[in-house]
């Protein structure tokens, strides 16, 4: 298993759990952390400062590594990119050409990006999406994802590219806080609860999306990328399913633990992000090719987030 890793976007929600998984099963010494700062700021002995728009310092770091897989998670997710489209789009888009030319180029031999349910639009049926359901993305992030998602098939079916991808639901995680999502306040809530006993959504009560805990995420991806080639029969991106739920029962499971907890509905630009996605996820290509399950229900994670922010926060 000697591989050499690189991971780009390392620092974000997923990348600072991610690296962490992979060097415990490859070693430290084998995962290279990348992300925009400098490495001075960073306690990592593996770091590069990498500004995954620059084509030619990736390429540079490749060869000066000796990378094989690369872990590609820098991207500008769905709030964010509605605010500016252009420099999302050209983010997420481009630097994903980048590591698929590296890869067409046997420069890398395996290549994870992921893809998300914001690939879906309005127009996809709500509940329990299917794998290769009407997916019309509305918003600048969805249309990047959806986009890129046919380039890595392309990639995959004319250059014989090993290219892997998850449509990662909403991810909620305590170690690092989420980067300008529109799933993000399914984490913001937790902290909330813990500091201030109450929250103000910026969604409304019934709105449900699909959510994952990270655990399950990480699982998820690194399951995928050691499954069996031949196993695998999507190579746009797989659906994922964990749980799905509403901010207004997110909030009742946490008052079973913080009775004084109070939310709030004050919806905003996001809500008509959210009412573009799904509901709840059809996985079953995903368990049938390469048997994934998740772990983590809706109450195994507010108990799992409860205590891990209580002893972060010092509460
Ligand atoms: P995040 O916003 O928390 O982290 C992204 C990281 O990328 C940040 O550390 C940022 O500094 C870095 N970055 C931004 N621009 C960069 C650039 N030009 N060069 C190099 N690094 C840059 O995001 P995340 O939640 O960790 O998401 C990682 C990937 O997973 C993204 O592709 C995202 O679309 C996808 N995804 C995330 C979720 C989720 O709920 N977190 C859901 C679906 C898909
Ligand atoms: N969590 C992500 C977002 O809200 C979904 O891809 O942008």
């Amino acid at each position: 298993m000697s591989k050499k890793i690189m991971v780009t976007g390392a620092l974000g929600q997923i990348g600072s759990e991610l690296v962490g998984a992979l060097r415990e099963i490859y070693g430290e010494e084998n995962v290279l952390s990348t992300d925009l700062k400098e490495a001075t700021e960073i306690a990592d002995n593996y770091y590069e400062k990498l500004d995954v728009t620059d084509s030619d310092k990736i390429a540079e770091l490749v060869d000066k590594h000796q990378i094989d897989v690369v872990y590609h998670l820098a991207a500008m997710l769905s709030a964010t990119a509605e605010k500016y489209p252009k420099k999302g789009w050209d983010l997420n888009m481009d630097s994903l050409l980048t590591f698929l030319e590296l890869a067409k180029e046997k420069k890398i031999k395996q290549l994870y990006w992921p893809s998300s349910i914001a690939i879906f639009g309005p127009d996809t049926p709500k509940n329990n999406t299917e794998q290769n359901a009407l997916a019309i993305p509305t918003t600048v992030y969805g249309i990047s994802k959806r986009a890129g998602e046919f380039w890595c098939n392309y990639y995959h079916e004319k250059f014989g590219v090993d290219v892997r991808s998850i449509r990662y639901p909403g991810l909620i995680s305590w170690k690092t806080r989420p980067g300008g999502g529109t799933t993000d306040y399914a984490v913001d809530i937790y902290y909330q609860a813990l500091e201030e006993r109450k929250y103000e959504c910026f969604l409304s009560e019934n709105t449900a999306l699909p959510m994952m805990y990270m655990d399950d995420a990480i699982r998820a991806t690194i399951e995928l990328m050691h499954a069996d080639a031949d196993k695998l029969t999507v190579r746009t991106s797989y659906n994922l399913h964990a749980l799905s739920f509403t901010p207004k029962e997110i909030a009742e499971d946490i008052q079973k633990h913080i009775p004084d907890f109070e939310i709030s509905y004050k919806p905003d630009f996001r809500q008509q992000i959210a009412d573009s996605w799904p509901g709840s996820i059809d996985d079953s290509v995903a368990q049938k090719d390469w048997n994934w399950k998740p772990k983590f229900d809706l109450s195994a994670m507010t108990v799992a987030m409860l205590n891990n922010l209580k002893e972060k926060l010092g509460k």
